[in-house]
């Protein structure tokens, strides 16, 4: 099966009530953690490359990571762009083979938002690509965007009709609370779930996407503190939270710090059990193993994609 564009499994993802996990990959072991555990679930994937995971594994590896992924499963995969800053970066994705973009230019004013997004739309569905925007914005760091808390908007829902109609775009990610990273909450989860609620009722049928859906365990930070690390404690977002999301017009729950946790808390424990380690195999394996396990749970537990593919 050749990779595939986003449209037809929100459409399903909708009527059925499930998400699908926007898993960020880096690299070869977390691509196969990934597709090992959607494969043994049976689910639809969509592996998300932000521009720095791009720069840092590069494009034409990524696409043949993705194609090896497809000659050994059978379920249906995107391959999405995540982030991307302007219409050169998701126009050279995919021209490249990505079957998914994701032009952000939330932090940009709304008309030249729905300019940027209508540009990349029109080139995306002359080829048949899928696009997704964002209106809102996150606060948190990403490689390419570093938005302090202060500096976050969340979503207004009186522009969100407008916005879809303008751009013509496939899925919407709207910022109700949620942020990148592993420091989200400092107490409880703050987390506007009648903004969902009303930018789902104002776009019926349209699928709706949450960015910064990380639920950081606190196994996960423990473990890495365990074994040498110092990170400070912090909340994500509840996983009952987003089971509920799920069910209603959220088809895309992204994920990339969860996977991060799992990687380093494995490989932290296995350097501090055995010091004298120095086979990559032996810290990679069990971590590319971790990230299965996690990755599985997500689908089964909180995203209910299992079984959809
Ligand atoms: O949206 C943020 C993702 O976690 C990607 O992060 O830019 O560090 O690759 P990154
Ligand atoms: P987390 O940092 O919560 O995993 O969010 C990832 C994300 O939104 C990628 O686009
Ligand atoms: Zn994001």
């Amino acid at each position: 099966m050749p990779l595939v564009g986003s449209q037809d499994l929100f459409k399903k993802a909708y009527a059925e009530g499930y998400a699908i996990g926007g898993f960020n990959v880096n690299n070869m072991e977390i691509l196969q953690g990934i597709v090992d555990a959607a494969q043994e679930v049976r689910s639809p994937l969509i592996l998300q490359v932000s521009a720095g995971a791009r720069k840092y594994a590069r494009h034409e590896y990524l696409m043949k990571l993705a194609e090896a992924a497809l000659q050994t499963v059978d379920i249906p995969i995107v391959l999405h762009l995540d982030h991307g800053e302007d219409f050169e970066i998701c126009k050279s994705c995919i021209d490249g083979g990505f079957t998914s973009v994701m032009i952000d230019a939330s932090s940009r004013p709304f008309e030249e938002n729905i300019r940027e997004t209508k540009r990349v739309v029109e080139y995306a569905h002359e080829r048949g690509i899928s696009v997704e925007a964002e209106l809102g914005t996150l606060a948190g760091i990403e490689d390419a965007v570093n938005v302090k808390a202060e500096d976050a908007n969340l979503t207004n829902p009186d522009q969100v009709k407008e916005f879809v109609d303008a751009t013509g775009v496939d899925s919407l990610a709207i910022a109700i609370g949620t942020s990148h990273g592993a420091y989200k909450f400092k107490g409880e989860a703050k987390l506007d779930i009648a903004r969902l609620e009303r930018c789902a009722q104002l776009l019926p049928g349209f699928p709706i996407v949450l960015h910064g859906s990380s639920s950081v365990p606190e196994n996960l930070v423990q473990q890495c503190n365990q074994y040498g690390g110092n990170l400070p404690g912090a909340k994500g977002v509840p996983e009952d939270m987003l089971r509920k999301a799920s069910q209603g017009a959220v088809c895309k729950i992204n994920i990339d710090t969860d996977l991060r946790l799992a990687m380093t808390a494995t490989i932290r424990k296995v350097f501090a059990e055995k010091p004298s380690e120095f086979d990559p195999r032996k810290y990679l394996g069990p971590a590319r193993d971790a990230i299965q396990e996690i990755v599985k749970h997500k689908i089964v537990n909180v995203l209910g994609s299992a079984g959809k593919a």
